[in-house]
């Protein structure tokens, strides 16, 4: 039997997205055995949580074991990321990869931050990477060595699909993979809702609503165009056809896109904050 590669990774901040991180890596039990480091700011609890969860270790104080990280995970708000990067700046070696999951930081943000040289990503999972089902987002520094970029690659692959790309792209495409799920999820309520006028229990609709929503994410991956594939639902002058002209009426296409618009300019506006208070 192949001996696993031991990588340690310390992660500063223990939140929700640590938490998603963490279940994928320990999941998917791929070619690397991960020594799982933990610090937060204050919330023992959570962190007592994790451990007990997750058998990982909890750090109270993550300067005294950066050191023997080999790669650090940023997974704190996006304006805490400063106060910690001024700290890791003193500590972090040529040799580690550090890594934020943090919206708008950008990978160029966190190399402007660090020594010249250090190996630097930037990832933009959204919440079903608890459930192994995110599509992230990933930028990767041009000082990434093959090496972490497979750990890298490794981590991405137990919180689902990944999509590496530039670092604009995930400033433009975050509306879309981070935070579109919210919309979809605004949109499953509302027919939920409506489920549950016709007398169906909470429980029914959203398994009926959750299972219809599946199943069209299905047909989507399966390549074909998702209006080709409306168009299969709808016989014209049908009762399908009549919903969507309400929705049409609505300007529900406008609307949404304007939804991912608002979303982007309201992401540039905080990282440029971000960047002005370093
Ligand atoms: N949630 C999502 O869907 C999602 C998706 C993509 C990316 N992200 C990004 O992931 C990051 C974390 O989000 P989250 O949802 O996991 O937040 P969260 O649940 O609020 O957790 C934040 C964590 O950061 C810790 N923290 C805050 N300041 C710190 C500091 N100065 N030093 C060390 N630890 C510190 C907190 O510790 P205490 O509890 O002790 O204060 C807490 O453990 C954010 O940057 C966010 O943009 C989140």
């Amino acid at each position: 039997m192949n001996k696993l590669t031991q990588v340690r990774v310390l992660f500063i901040g223990a939140g929700r997205m640590a938490r998603a991180m963490i279940s994928g890596m320990i999941r998917q039990r791929g070619a690397i055995d991960w020594e799982i480091h933990v610090a937060n700011r204050s919330n023992s609890v959570r962190l007592a949580e994790l451990v007990e969860t997750f058998r990982v270790t909890a750090v109270r104080d993550w300067q005294t074991t950066a050191s023997q990280a080999d790669v650090i995970v940023l997974a704190m708000p996006p304006d805490e990321h400063q106060p910690v990067l001024r700290e890791l700046a003193k500590l972090v070696r040529k040799d580690q990869l550090v890594a934020s999951v943090a919206a708008g930081i950008g990978v160029s943000g966190l190399q402007a931050a660090l020594p010249q040289g250090t190996q630097c990503a930037w990832m933009m999972p959204n919440t079903a990477a608890g459930i192994g089902e995110s599509m992230t987002l990933c930028a990767i520094g041009d000082s990434v060595t093959e090496v972490h970029r497979h750990r890298l690659l490794e981590i991405l692959h137990g919180l689902g699909l990944s999509f590496v790309c530039t670092e604009q792209q995930v400033h433009d495409l975050t509306a879309i993979t981070g935070s579109a799920p919210a919309f979809a999820f605004q949109f499953a309520k509302a027919l939920e809702d409506s489920a549950t006028q016709f007398g169906v229990d909470l429980h029914d609709a959203r398994h009926l609503v959750g299972q219809m929503m599946l199943g069209a994410a299905k047909l989507i991956l399966t390549g074909q165009d998702p209006l080709a594939l409306a168009a299969e639902v709808t016989t014209p002058g049908g009762a399908t056809a009549a919903g969507l002209a309400v929705l049409e009426e609505a300007q529900f296409t406008t609307h949404l896109q304007a939804a991912v618009d608002a979303t982007n300019r309201k992401a540039r506006s905080l990282s440029a904050k971000s960047a002005e208070d370093a």
